[in-house]
């Protein structure tokens, strides 16, 4: 076979490759509530709580588990990303063995609401309502915690 020839079947199987490609990219994963992931620490926050809203009007309906186990796994995403950002309250302290402490505390934390998000999540997927309260008061009470410790809303 000359080169020009198999230079030729070469490009033509790359071109086709690439055809198939385009045509079977598959589409986005996630639609709907949640698709666009947050940018910011304040946009994964925001996020947070239109979903922890959503999550306590249908947790407790296991018609619409599915859904809320969707949400939850969002919530778990956008908690990841809040944990690669750091507060602003955090940045704004001075001391460098201040900030790391403070730093340490807001991960350890993330570390709470993502354990309690998890155990959410089973007790969703197992339809047990007594547990699925007892999370979401404590979703409640981290996120106060939280926002006392890193002077959140004044
Ligand atoms: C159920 C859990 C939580 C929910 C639903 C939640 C929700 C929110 C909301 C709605 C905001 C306001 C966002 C804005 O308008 O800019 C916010 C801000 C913030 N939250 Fe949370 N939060 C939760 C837990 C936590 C925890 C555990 C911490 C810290 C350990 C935390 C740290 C912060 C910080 C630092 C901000 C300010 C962000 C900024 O101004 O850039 N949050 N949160």
């Amino acid at each position: 076979m000359s080169l020009k020839h198999a230079l030729g079947i070469s490009l033509t199987l790359c071109a086709l490759s690439l055809c198939a490609l385009g045509a079977s990219s598959p589409a986005p994963a996630v639609r709907g509530r949640g698709a666009t992931p947050p940018a910011n620490l304040s946009g994964a926050m925001k996020e947070m709580g239109g979903m922890l809203t959503t999550i306590k009007n249908e947790a407790a309906d296991p018609a619409k588990s599915d859904q809320t186990l969707k949400d939850i796994a969002t919530f778990e995403r956008d908690v990841a990303i809040s944990k690669l950002q750091a507060p602003p309250y955090v940045n704004r302290l001075a001391a460098a063995d201040e900030k790391a402490k403070a730093l340490e505390s807001y991960r350890v934390e993330m570390n709470v609401l993502t354990r309690a998000l998890l155990d959410l999540e089973d007790a969703v997927s197992a339809k047990k309502t007594a547990d699925i309260k007892k999370y979401l008061d404590q979703l409640a009470q981290i996120e106060k915690q939280g926002h006392q410790e890193f002077h959140v809303g004044g």
